[in-house]
């Protein structure tokens, strides 16, 4: 809370600064997935939650057709002389901004200057969803500002969009939902397809939610993740010619997979079980998050992860390390990795009394394998975007 507190006086004093005039704060923060990995962009279940890792904004209309943004973690600035001429620039940052601005403008908004510096301690290429927080935060901000009177799943969209058009990542709706949608001391799960949602008591006093950073950046994630969400779909096209109710993979059972195996190739066939499956498992770990049975919960997450690593093939050396050295330490009811991988974190779900052992015994058979200690972060679950 005290660091939020002097992030958002440091973003404040930086805009005044630089702009003399008052702005409008917004937080945006990232986001946990407890499990449902890969299968958003599948139609089907997930379990995230909201964050205390945050991005902050500062926003305001200048009153002119200029754009000036300004990351205030890495201290750059882009300038843009006409924000009625936004297109994708080769400022990879800029992009996650630029790119909901377009959103705004296709929707019919004619979106007038404006200034941006924004800045927080949400850790880049770890899996919890920066990107998503620098793009729900803004289109957050702008909506207000603008008095578009956009809802929130509209503002998750877009983006979503956002992501796709000036990323180049075909992510599904998880982080946007989450990082717009979390709600303090609760989970959300979310039915992909129907945008149903239901939350869930998940109160980090009792059971730690503890992060544990590979460092491994995920670089060719954004490749490899389209990649996968193009296997997914060659294996629907299969099973739609059969059974033209299957739509996405949320619709398909391991019986069709199996009674159409002959048609699909083995990656094929090996993504869309471990979809087919993780899915399934989404609803058992709600079942057992409503019944209060931690032990079985976490089961379901080894399980994701073995899925993830065997199947999906989106994990690495590291995070395996990491759920290998989790496994069996006490208090340790869960690990597995977390997000689209390659990299990134581990989500370890801890007792409280064990949460230091727990650190100390990861980071060392970690620092022994690799050479380096993981950063780890307890986290607790908090509100979505807002005004600060
Ligand atoms: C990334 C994407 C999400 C989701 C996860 C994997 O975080 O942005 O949409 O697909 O990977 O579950």
């Amino acid at each position: 809370m005290l660091m939020s507190l002097s992030l958002t006086a440091a973003i404040l004093a930086d805009f005044r600064h630089r702009f003399a005039y008052e702005p409008l704060l917004v937080r945006a923060p990232g986001r946990v997935n407890l499990i449902g990995e890969h299968t958003d962009y599948n139609g089907g279940f997930v379990l995230p939650a909201a964050i205390d890792k945050e991005i902050v904004f500062a926003v305001g209309l200048n009153g002119a057709s200029h754009l000036r943004l300004v990351a205030y973690d890495l201290s750059e600035t882009l300038t843009l002389t006409d924000a009625a001429d936004i297109s994708p620039s080769d400022v990879h940052w800029a992009n996650y901004l630029l790119g909901v601005a377009a959103q705004f403008q296709q929707r019919g908004v004619a979106v007038p200057g404006f200034d941006c510096v924004f800045g927080g301690n949400i850790p880049v290429g770890a899996g919890v969803s920066s990107s998503a927080a620098v793009e729900c935060g803004l289109a957050f901000a702008l909506n207000q500002l603008l008095e578009t009177g956009l809802d929130k799943l509209t503002l998750a969209r877009m983006a979503q969009q956002a992501e796709h058009t000036y990323a180049g990542v075909k992510c599904g709706i998880m982080d946007q939902f989450a990082s717009l949608f979390g709600r303090a001391g609760q989970v959300v799960r979310l039915d992909c397809r129907s945008l149903d949602y239901a939350y869930f008591p998940f109160d980090t006093q009792a059971c730690r939610i503890v992060l544990c950073n590979s460092g491994v950046k995920h670089s060719l994630a954004s490749t490899a993740y389209n990649t996968r969400r193009q296997e997914c779909e060659q294996g629907v096209a299969v099973l739609q010619q059969h059974n033209p109710a299957i739509q996405t993979l949320r619709d398909a059972t391991l019986a069709d997979l199996e009674a159409h195996r002959a048609e699909l190739s083995p990656t094929v066939y090996r993504r869309c079980t471990y979809v087919v499956q993780e899915n399934a498992r989404v609803e058992t770990a709600c079942h057992h998050l409503e019944t209060g049975n931690l032990t079985a919960f976490g089961q379901e997450m080894y399980a994701s992860h073995a899925g993830l690593r065997d199947d999906y093939e989106v994990s690495c050396a590291e995070l395996d390390a990491l759920v290998e050295a989790a496994r069996g330490l006490p208090g340790v009811f869960g690990a597995r990795m977390m997000g689209g991988g390659f990299g990134g974190c581990t989500i370890n779900l801890v007792a409280p009394a064990q949460v230091d052992e727990f650190i100390a015994s990861v980071s060392a058979a970690y620092e022994e394998q690799f050479g380096r200690r993981p950063e780890t972060y307890q986290t607790t679950i908090v509100d979505g975007v807002g005004v600060v």
